[in-house]
């Protein structure tokens, strides 16, 4: 596949420790199940990124991928739209992961911000391993393997998709260049019709001399246009406008997921390790009894003492599932006195569940046929490895490796 292809590939990937919540719905997987519409997408499983952090207790890993690819499908993930697969069962992440590492400067990964952040974070376990080091370079080998063209992810996944740019940068600098690369690129060049040829040397000129971003869109732009070129050819001159070699793994960039703060029930971000999570298929009655038992403004004692929705975390759920009416009801029962801080959560508990609904109905669905989760999850292996081979053919090609 070219890089102009892969510009509307999506890769994406969760590791599987444990249940998916609400803030993993909220967060990211309603912003999935946008996109497999909109993108060829690839979400995978990350189970050895699960273990670089849980080596010591992998039990919790194998029973999380599945519960986690049920997850999704329940949360209106469609197979037929994207593809989802385990990543141990497409080996060619490994092999890439091996051949960048060669490349890496060790400094890079050093400087990842998670690197030092994760291990203060998680001090009851070790992780000054080779395995936790590397992490964000497997994670580029993730996205390089299928040549994606936008990787959605957190703000704190930010600078793992730039190190994955850097990466492939070198890379492509390093090996990009094969024997005689600027003959044939400037064979390319005159294929492409004396004005269009023209037009392409003065942008190229202008971004090398100038920094020009403009002038690098336009002719990216002026590339894709062009019917009368190869794909080989079209590689080469992406590489060639930036001065560099044939782009083999284009840089990818990241789709900021539209941050979705989605409170907890203490008003704190939700999340796993604060325990105030509500699953996203938990029992009904467990749901309600959590919304219930929510603190609210501590000022407001008794009923009949006014609040202020400013320091209750009832109001921030109120911000993700209540419409203006609604808001302004209890914006204004909550000053007043007006209504009761029960009465104020009931259409929370409503919405939530549901939200639920189909949510739950879908995965009853799905766990009653283990068989076929199972088998959406090979097949979807099998397609994802096909595409992974593609690229590492020609990876081992360019390394030195093809001995044919
Ligand atoms: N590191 C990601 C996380 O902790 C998961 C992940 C692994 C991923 N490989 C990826 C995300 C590739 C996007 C692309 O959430
Ligand atoms: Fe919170 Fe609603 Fe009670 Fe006000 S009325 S304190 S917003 S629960």
């Amino acid at each position: 596949m070219s890089s102009v292809e892969s510009q509307s590939r999506v890769l994406s990937g969760m590791r599987p420790t444990g249940k998916l919540h609400l803030g993993h719905y909220h967060g990211v997987l309603k912003n999935w199940v946008q996109l497999q519409h909109e993108y060829e997408c690839l979400f995978f499983v990350a189970d050895w990124h699960a273990l670089t952090t849980h080596y010591e207790d992998p039990q919790i890993i194998e029973k999380s991928v599945w519960d986690m690819v049920i997850d999704w499908l329940a949360a209106g993930i469609n197979p037929g739209s994207a593809t989802l697969f385990l990543q141990s069962k497409v080996p060619e992440h490994a092999e890439l992961h091996l051949l960048l590492s060669m490349m890496t400067p060790l400094g890079w990964l050093e400087r990842v911000p998670t690197y030092k952040d994760q291990q203060e974070k998680l001090k009851e376990k070790d992780l000054a391993t080779y395995g936790f080091l590397g992490y964000p370079l497997l994670q580029s080998a993730d996205i390089l393997a299928y040549r994606a063209g936008h990787v959605p992810v957190g703000a704190d996944q930010v600078a793992h998709v730039e190190l994955t740019r850097e990466v492939a940068r070198r890379f492509n600098h390093l090996y990009g260049r094969e024997p005689g690369f600027e003959e044939n690129a400037e064979a390319a060049i005159q294929k492409m019709g004396k004005k269009n040829a023209k037009l392409y040397r003065s942008l190229k000129k202008k971004y090398l001399e100038q920094g020009d971003q403009d002038a690098l869109e336009v002719a990216r732009a002026l590339l894709k246009e062009q019917q009368n070129i190869t794909i080989g050819d079209r590689e080469r001159l992406f590489g060639y406008i930036e001065g560099g070699g044939k782009v083999i793994l284009p840089e990818p960039h990241p789709l900021l997921t539209p941050a979705a703060k989605m409170p907890g029930l203490d008003g704190q971000k939700m999340s796993k390790s604060y325990g105030n999570t509500i699953g996203l298929r938990e029992e009904e009655d467990s749901v309600v009894q959590k919304i219930k038992t929510m603190r609210t403004d501590p000022q407001r004692v008794r009923r009949t003492d006014p609040g202020d929705p400013e320091k209750c975390p009832v109001w921030q759920l109120h911000e993700v599932y209540s419409a203006e009416d609604t808001k302004c009801w209890v914006q204004e029962g909550c000053r007043s006195a007006g209504i009761g801080c029960l009465e104020c959560k009931a259409p929370i508990i409503d919405a939530v569940l549901a939200e639920q609904k189909p949510i739950r109905e879908r995965a009853k669905q799905y766990e009653s046929e283990p068989g076929m989760v199972r088998s959406i999850v090979v097949e979807g292996s099998e397609q994802a490895r096909d595409l992974a081979k593609q690229t590492l053919e020609e990876v081992r090609k360019v390394m030195g490796l093809s001995y044919s």
